[in-house]
């Protein structure tokens, strides 16, 4: 099929892409158009996008370093602000090192070039994030995936491959469906069948465990039990870029080795210091936690009240479950007309039959806001 008839496809399908152009964005609100919307499809959880301080923060750094990383990390590219974002990270996450990366995207396929050989097999939930997927696609091992959360799968699995290097990659906090992965479940099974166990745990960092350490903070696994924790700074800390963390040896391989970490330009200085600060944020952010957590708890009593399907989702990432793509759009495009932005995910993000709305609650939502999004919903669904 030629590009032309391919995106025809698309088109008839419901699966054509469409990039909304936002003029302004500010707390949870983005104007679109000259029009207002309540956003429900940002990934700053806390809010810290739009923090005062760390707007501060980087107007004073930039004014020091300049706007731009000037060059890779293993040539000019590496400052002070690098190696103090790794040492705070480091602290905060409770491992021995860390590695700043781009994006979240490059620390993820910076597995493939590190630890992934020809005799590798690579076991990996099925609803991973695309990242991770690509890592073990591009490399030089195998990929092989497990049904979703499945345990006992991914034990057959890890018994039949027993003679191969293997590495177990998954998801914390799902970046589409929003569960855990029962990680404390997989850390056991890696263990006893000596595979490597990397964790990215993008969207769980900054709103789960007691100092936002994510989901490893709150179900208490170590750096032996977890030996590589991947996360971003695009989420809950409200910039962009991303770290790989765990062993000094780890971390020194990266170094070595990581081609998405050595063959691309670092992250401004100015963003690392600002992301350092962010953290010490994130940490104090109890608060905003636990408005967090309570509405959550609001919108899933009001989709039970409004008699809508809840997903079983306990995090702050509600998928709203619709099937059929162009069903999804429809729904997405008369919110909107509502002054809701909620997008619609559709296939190969998500498996077929499932798209859905991605609903990402934030702290800085209030249940006004999630009351106006729930009756929204069900209007659409009564005149279904
Ligand atoms: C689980 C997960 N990992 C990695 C990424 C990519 O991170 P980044 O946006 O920093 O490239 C995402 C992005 O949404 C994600 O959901």
């Amino acid at each position: 099929m030629n590009l032309v008839d391919e995106i025809n496809q698309r088109k008839s399908d419901g699966l054509y892409r469409i990039r909304k152009v936002v003029d302004f964005s500010k707390g949870p609100f983005v104007t679109i158009e000259r029009e207002e919307y309540i956003n429900f499809s940002s990934n700053d959880y806390l809010g810290l996008a739009d923090n005062t301080i760390l707007k501060e923060c980087m107007i004073d750094a930039i004014e020091e370093y300049g706007i731009g990383g000037k060059s890779s990390q293993l040539v000019t590219g590496y400052s002070k602000p690098h190696r103090t974002l790794e040492e705070r990270l480091a602290k905060f996450l409770k491992r021995d090192a860390a590695l700043v990366f781009s994006s979240g995207y490059l620390a993820n396929l910076a597995i493939a070039s590190v630890l992934i050989n020809k005799n590798t097999i690579v076991l990996q939930d099925k609803l991973n994030h695309a990242s991770l997927i690509d890592a073990a696609q591009l490399s030089v091992g195998s990929l092989v995936r497990y049904s979703h959360g499945d345990t006992n799968h991914l034990e057959t699995l890890l018994e039949k491959y027993s003679k191969y290097n293997l590495v177990v990659m998954t998801d914390g906090v799902f970046s589409m469906d929003g569960d855990f992965a029962p990680i404390v479940e997989i850390a056991k099974l890696c263990k006893k069948y000596d595979a490597v166990l990397i964790v990215d745990d993008a969207h769980g960092i900054g709103v789960l465990g007691e100092t936002g350490a994510g989901l490893l903070e709150l179900k208490k696994l170590n750096q032996a039990e977890v030996p590589l924790l991947i996360g971003t700074f695009g989420k809950s800390f409200g910039g962009c870029g991303a770290f790989i963390s765990g062993s000094s040896l780890y971390i020194e391989a990266f170094v070595q080795k990581a081609r998405t970490y050595i063959y691309t330009t670092a992250m401004p200085p100015s963003l690392a210091v600002t992301m350092t600060k962010a953290i010490e944020l994130v940490i104090n952010g109890i608060e905003q936690r636990e408005n967090l957590y309570s509405l959550i708890k609001f919108y899933k009593e009001s989709m039970r009240h409004a008699n809508l399907r809840a997903h079983e989702s306990i995090s702050h990432i509600q998928p709203y479950i619709v099937g059929n793509a162009k069903k999804a759009v429809e729904l997405s495009e008369a919110l909107y007309r509502n002054k809701l932005l909620v997008i619609a995910i559709r296939p190969p993000t998500i498996p077929k039959n499932t798209s859905r709305l991605r609903v990402s609650l934030t702290a800085i939502h209030d249940k006004k806001q999630v009351t106006c999004l729930v009756q929204n919903i069900k209007n659409k669904s009564d005149n279904e």
